[in-house]
């Protein structure tokens, strides 16, 4: 029985939109997206930003979102009852049942399971202006989302990143930092965060030939 988390409570700054949970991309929001995507979920709690008007119609429960993403995932997890959770960025509109699948089969067998991608780029540390040292992208996966962990195991974590004052910008960085391993499966380019304006024309693209 699994708990969606869904953090909706960006104001989306770097798109200069608006909040992107009432972004639309191929005639549906970003938070439609989301909430569909996980339409046969047992629970589905939903953070917005403060004073943002609750969207009616949608099979899922809303909350105030917090000054962070942390602070809002942290809202969410006092609020979930079942003893999963997967934590899903309203950003992220593309998420396949496979990809959930995949995550979901990992979290029951670990505890902690996130998705991840090789990078196509090289990657470069720069010296001041200049090129500096090329990081080996071999070595290095980018992280997705929806990432999923036993409820009691991300509250820990949750809690000792508030004693300890540490921020993070996703969750499964904090279940490490309590000391405890996250395992790694596959994610999928469709689930790509939309961070910037240039995002959009394939954010648009993708919403024509979807089927989750
Ligand atoms: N988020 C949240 N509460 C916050 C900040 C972010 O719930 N206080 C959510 C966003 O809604 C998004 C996810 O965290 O689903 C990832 O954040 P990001 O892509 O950075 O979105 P924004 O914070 O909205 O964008 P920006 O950083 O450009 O302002
Ligand atoms: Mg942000």
């Amino acid at each position: 029985m699994v708990s969606v988390l869904i953090p909706a409570a960006g104001n989306g700054e770097r798109l200069g939109l608006g909040p992107k949970a009432f972004l639309r991309v191929g005639g549906k929001t970003l938070l439609e997206w989301a909430v569909e995507a996980f339409k046969e979920a047992a629970e589905v709690l939903v953070a917005l930003p403060p004073g943002a008007p609750v969207p009616k119609g949608l099979r899922a429960t809303f909350l105030e979102g917090g000054r962070t993403r942390q602070e809002s995932v942290s809202r969410l997890l006092e609020a979930a009852s079942l003893p999963l959770v997967l934590v899903h960025d309203v950003a992220r509109p593309f998420v396949s049942q496979r990809l959930m699948g995949r995550v979901l089969e990992a979290t029951r067998a670990t505890g902690a399971a996130v998705p991840v991608l090789p990078l196509p780029d090289t990657l470069i540390r720069p010296e001041g202006e200049g090129y500096g040292e090329v990081v080996p992208r071999e070595a290095l996966r980018l992280v997705q989302t929806p990432q999923g962990f036993f409820t009691a195991l991300l509250r820990e974590a949750h809690a000792y990143a508030r004693k300890r004052g540490l921020s993070a910008t996703d969750d499964a960085q904090l279940v490490r930092a309590l000391g405890y391993p996250v395992a790694l499966v596959e994610g999928e380019r469709a689930a790509f965060k939309i961070t910037y304006p240039e995002d959009l024309p394939l954010a648009e693209a993708l919403a024509r030939v979807w089927s989750a």
